[in-house]
């Protein structure tokens, strides 16, 4: 029987697709069905062994956007991806994951992104790694950050939409960083293993989305985990932003006021959050890799458009793009930049050339242009990778070198 990617109907397939998740994560029948009703069976998509059979495949689309030079670059998430233990090892992920990129790609939707639980999957259909995440942990009793005397009161619900606008600010000039959507802000104020609590700092802001002449400025949403052998607790931050110099500081020595109960503050982000060379002593700040997360370039030319760029940049790249899943992306593209704005369009001399891996890292931005041509992920001339190196900056962070 030929495999059929579709809609999940949650009238008949809930048990199947409960079972596919359960085997997949290890978790509880109780714990996937709280999952997919916080996270809307329109945007689960099963693979069934044959039109109208019980599904065997699942994968769930998170609909949102990332940060790429200012702007939000329309993006789906991929989670939940799972096969039936009898059906793995046959090319069924594959296959699901190939009918995903082409319904994302029909809604020109310009980017897919996920977290890999195996590398290989992934690659085969088309996505690189553009970021990483690492678990960050800092001794609370530690933080020496001074706040002033900034009032900082627990959040309402009706603060949502301002933190959201704080999250904005922080957030949109950070390369890859989300433009979250509901699923991924409900995870931040309830993650799985509990609800956090937040807390919000305000300062005067004579400006229009300010609320009575008050913004939020800072926010930090925790959760503590008691230690039932010590009795102390771990200060376990899910977000924590700020826009203001006086924010940050607040919230750090906010944090550090748990310290006379708390071990260790664990924090999950890239490399470094733009809070953290605040704390006064690096020293004591113990940093463990967890993952890279991947991205995919389902649509050229909207990726290119919707992503923005330095206002005084112009250049012009020309590029030849091989795309097995997406045949529509594959061919030779110019790119052009100018005043801000970027466009794709056909033709050109294909001064580069490169697969969607090499796209997808070059858009990204995880490694420079020189880097990925070093790696064999792009080929072409010195002036052309500098080139697409100008418009898709890369972001090189960290030493070899010690000295
Ligand atoms: C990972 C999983 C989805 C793979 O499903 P599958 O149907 O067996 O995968 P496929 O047969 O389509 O494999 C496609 C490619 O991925 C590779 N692959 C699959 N599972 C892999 C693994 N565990 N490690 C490394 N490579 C793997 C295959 O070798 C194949 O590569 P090839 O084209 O070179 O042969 C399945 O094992 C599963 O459900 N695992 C538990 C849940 C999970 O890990 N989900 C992923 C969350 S991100």
């Amino acid at each position: 029987m030929p495999l059929v990617y579709t809609s999940a109907n949650p009238e008949q397939d809930t048990e199947a697709v409960v079972r596919v998740l359960v085997h997949a994560f290890a978790g509880t029948a109780e714990g996937v069905r709280e999952w997919l009703a916080k996270s809307g069976w329109e945007n689960l998509r099963v693979v069934r062994d044959g039109e109208g059979a019980t599904p065997i495949a699942t994968l769930l689309r998170i609909p949102m956007a990332h940060y790429y030079g200012g702007k939000p670059v329309k993006t789906v998430g991929i989670a939940a991806v799972g096969v039936a233990p009898e059906a793995r090892g046959r090319g069924v992920a594959k296959f699901l994951m190939s009918e995903g990129l082409r319904e994302i790609a029909r809604d020109r939707c310009a980017l897919s992104s996920l977290y890999p639980a195996t590398t290989t999957l992934y690659r085969r259909v088309g996505y690189e790694q553009a970021g990483t995440n690492f678990e960050h942990q800092y001794p609370v009793d530690s933080i020496a950050v001074k706040g002033d005397n900034l009032a900082i009161r627990a959040s309402t619900a009706a603060d949502l939409p301002a933190i959201k606008a704080c999250y904005e600010a922080f957030a949109r000039n950070r390369d890859g960083a989300l433009d979250r959507g509901e699923y991924i802000w409900n995870r931040k104020m309830t993650p799985r293993d509990g609800p956090c609590s937040g807390f919000v700092v305000e300062e005067d802001a004579p400006i229009p989305d300010a609320c009575d002449g008050r913004r939020i400025t800072g926010y930090v949403f925790l959760r503590q985990d008691r230690n039932p052998v010590s009795g102390r607790h771990a200060v376990l931050v899910s977000d924590i932003a700020a826009v203001t110099t006086r924010a940050a500081r607040r919230l750090l020595a906010f944090i550090g006021e748990f310290g006379s109960m708390a071990e260790n503050m664990t924090f999950l982000c890239g490399q470094i959050h733009p809070l953290f060379p605040l704390l006064d002593e690096p020293r004591g700040l113990t940093v463990k890799f967890k993952e890279y997360w991947m991205l995919r370039v389902t649509d050229v030319a909207a990726a290119v458009a919707e992503r923005g760029y330095h206002p005084g940049l112009s250049a012009e790249v020309h590029i030849d793009v091989a795309d097995e899943v997406l045949p529509q992306n594959s061919g030779r593209w110019v790119l052009r930049v100018k005043g801000g704005v970027g466009s794709a369009e056909r033709g050109g001399r294909g001064d580069l050339c490169c697969d969607t891996r090499g796209l997808a890292a070059a858009f990204g931005g995880l490694l420079t242009a020189t880097n990925l041509r070093m790696l064999g992920l792009l080929g072409g001339s010195d002036d052309a990778v500098a080139a697409l190196q100008a418009i898709f900056p890369g972001n090189p962070v960290g030493h070899c070198d010690f000295f």
